[in-house]
């Protein structure tokens, strides 16, 4: 098979976000609200789901490609049953660099941690919105306690996951109270907390400009605590803009996507749980790619398929979204379908 391809802004393709399922234990509002995703829901059915062995397969030829780094996503990742089998499997896959796992740590028991670790996997993502019981349940929308996700947190740090980055998804008026405490928290650990600026992503969290803090608020607000200053990324294209304390109390991020959008440098590519391609968080529609594979296309006729996909590629929502006010009107995939 050829070489690596670029797209129509000259990005290459390093990164490919694999999700592994569309069910989630938790009903965040601006995820997965209670009212779109109740009892009568239809997810996907099993038979719908990429096998591992699709999975595997499919990444290698991803490879070729351009892809050095895999991120496993959902709906909630650590529902699909016996994950670290395909971690295991993907880190044998040549040339892969880098697995990681964005999870809300529900289900992360230190057995769980422990089996990804010995499987192969290199980091992890612990998705945590409040630091207090009331808001954070309130988030979630279940009931599900701070002090459960702590202990996966924990968990992945005993089995040798640390340094773990956190995410918190900051709303106005619903958690940006708790950027502080959460900053607080975890200062003086090796954890990075990442404060991500509320996204129009989907249809169904009803978003609003006026519900988002810009990062250069939350910059404001934690300075005012703890002196911090940026540092240099750590990788062309990083999602987070990195801030360190000054009096060596460790480091922060900050995800920006609405108010300083970085489409220009964006190399992710995103694989649905059922198998389809999207060149873009904010896309409409999405590439069919398990098909392809069932019908048996060739290793060769997929990278063709693939490198046509990519080659064509033109996306950047974001930097077109922030001359907005509104969400610009598109169907768009649901955050929870496509995994963050
Ligand atoms: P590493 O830098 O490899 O650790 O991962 P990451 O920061 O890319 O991954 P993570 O899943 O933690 O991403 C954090 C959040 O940033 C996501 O959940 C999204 O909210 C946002 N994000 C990530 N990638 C994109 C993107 O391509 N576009 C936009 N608009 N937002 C993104
Ligand atoms: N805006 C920003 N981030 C979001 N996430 C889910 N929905 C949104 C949204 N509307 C985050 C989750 C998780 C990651 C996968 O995506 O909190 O950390
Ligand atoms: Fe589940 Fe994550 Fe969506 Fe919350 S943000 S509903 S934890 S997939
Ligand atoms: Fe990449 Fe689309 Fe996000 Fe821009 S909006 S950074 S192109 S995924």
């Amino acid at each position: 098979m050829p070489g690596v391809v670029t797209d129509q802004m000259d990005r290459p393709l390093r990164d490919l976000r694999i999700s592994l399922t569309d069910r989630c234990n938790f009903r965040c509002g601006y995820c997965m609200p209670k009212a779109l995703f109740g009892a009568n829901h239809a997810f996907m059915p099993r038979a719908a789901l990429l096998t591992f062995e699709e999975i595997a397969r499919i990444a290698g030829v991803f490879t070729a490609l351009g892809v050095r780094k895999l991120r496993l996503t959902g709906g909630e990742p650590l529902i699909r049953r016996d994950i670290d089998v395909l971690v295991g499997m993907l880190a044998r896959v040549p040339d892969i660099e880098d697995i990681s796992l964005t999870t809300n740590a529900s289900l992360l028991t230190l057995d769980k941690a422990r089996a990804l670790k010995q499987a192969g996997l290199n980091r992890i993502t612990v998705s945590l919105d409040g630091m207090d019981d009331a808001t954070f349940q309130a988030m979630n929308d279940v009931g599900f306690p701070v002090a459960k996700v702590l202990e996966g947190i924990d968990n992945a740090e005993q089995a040798g996951l640390a340094p773990i980055k956190i995410n918190m998804v900051v709303q106005r008026g619903v958690n940006d109270h708790d950027i502080v405490a959460m900053a607080e928290h975890f200062r003086g650990t090796p954890h990075i907390v990442r404060f991500i600026e509320y996204m129009d992503v989907g249809n169904s969290n009803g978003w609003r400009l006026d519900e988002v803090v810009p990062s250069r608020e939350v910059v404001e607000r934690i300075s005012a605590h703890w002196p911090i200053e940026p540092a240099a990324p750590n990788y062309r294209g990083e999602v987070a803009a990195r801030y360190r304390y000054t009096d060596g109390g460790g480091e922060i991020g900050m995800i920006s996507s609405v108010t300083q959008p970085f489409c220009g440098d964006c190399s992710r590519a995103r694989l649905s749980a059922e198998g389809k391609l999207f060149t873009c968080l904010f896309a409409s529609a999405g590439h069919e790619v398990r098909d392809r594979m069932r019908a048996g296309d060739s290793d060769a006729a997929l990278y063709d398929y693939l490198a046509g996909i990519w080659t064509r590629r033109a996306d950047r929502y974001s930097e077109l979204r922030t001359h907005e006010t509104k969400p610009i009107d598109t169907r768009k995939i649901e955050m929870s379908y496509i995994g963050g």
